[in-house]
């Protein structure tokens, strides 16, 4: 009788990424390629860790488990689902959190600002108060309590089941004595609150984009992706309400991914710095408060 081969982890990940491969899914929802997609999935489905050692990578693997991690992949091409939906978990600035199909998949470049705490753009050491305007999964504000132990941050949110998934995250890292989690329609809910820095990765796609996006986005809300037939729907409204919530010398820091050349065309006058991230991705702007147009010049300067 002919015995198989063994079944290693490794070859269970190389095997899952080239189906992964040969079914054209796409990539960019937490992971930009077919292997590190289909480790994510094998891994999960074994019940290993992420941080895969040589020696676990050799392992064997037995029957029952290969057809969990094989399930897992069939769904992953069938139904288009982004991986960190199907296996509930995902990383940002070197953070875990949980997610689910009631938040964005977490992949803002703006992790790799955050990590370098804002630097140069701002003295860490003097940062109170930051606020995260779309928190999501609570991604941003939770890397920013992280980064910077002496603020305190503010987390809104629009949509109340965003807010549930960002409570489970806050919790889970022991930051709810920082980290505030508000329901507000942008600014509105804050009243007269100041920060040092606004961060927001707001929905920036506009409607005509949003038909033609690749099948994985149809799981994210379309309240965290949608924004208006321009996608330029909350940028506009951050522009026009920052300045009042940010402190003297304060930073306004904005992702609008590739919206990024309507941005440049709808607001002309605006003196953007747009940020340069060492692991890839753009469309980030950065503005001092000083930079911002003050309520009675708000036509004039945004149009
Ligand atoms: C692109 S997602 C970003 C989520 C998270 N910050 C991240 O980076 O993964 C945008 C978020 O903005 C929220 N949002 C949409 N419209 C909003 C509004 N008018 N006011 C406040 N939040 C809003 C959505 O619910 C969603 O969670």
């Amino acid at each position: 009788m002919r015995r198989s081969r063994p079944v290693t982890v490794g070859a269970l990940i190389e095997a899952g990424a080239r189906r992964l491969k040969r079914a054209g899914v796409f990539f960019g929802h937490g992971t930009d390629n077919a292997r590190d997609e289909a480790a994510a999935l094998v891994l999960h489905a074994l019940r290993l860790p992420h941080d895969l050692s040589a020696a676990l990578y050799r392992r064997r693997v037995g029957a029952t488990a290969q057809q969990r991690a094989r399930e897992l992949l069939t769904r992953r091409i069938r139904e288009r689902i982004p991986a960190a939906y199907l296996t509930g978990v995902t990383w940002f600035a070197g953070v875990r959190l949980h997610i689910d199909a009631r938040v964005l998949v977490p992949r803002s470049p703006i992790a790799e600002l955050i990590e370098r705490r804002f630097a140069p753009w701002i003295d860490a050491a003097r940062v109170r108060r930051v606020l995260d305007v779309g928190t999501g999964s609570g991604c941003i504000a939770i890397a920013c309590a992280r980064a910077l132990p002496r603020a305190r941050i503010d987390a809104l949110d629009i949509s109340q089941s965003a807010l549930q998934v960002a409570r489970g995250n806050v919790r889970r890292h022991r930051l709810g004595h920082r980290v505030r989690l508000i329901k507000s329609d942008h600014f509105r809910a804050l009243q007269g609150a100041t920060y040092d820095i606004i961060v927001a990765n707001p929905p920036y796609v506009g409607s005509a984009e949003l038909r033609g996006l690749p099948a994985e986005y149809r799981h994210e809300p379309r309240v965290a992706l949608a924004a208006g037939r321009t996608g330029l729907d909350c940028v506009r409204v951050i522009l026009r309400e920052a300045r009042r919530h940010l402190r003297t010398g304060g930073l306004l820091v904005v992702e609008v991914g590739n919206t990024e050349t309507a941005v440049r065309r709808a607001f002309r006058r605006m003196p953007f710095l747009w940020l340069h991230f060492e692991r890839g991705g753009g469309g980030v702007f950065l503005l001092t408060r000083e930079q911002l147009p003050a309520r009675r010049k708000v036509r004039g300067a945004l149009g």
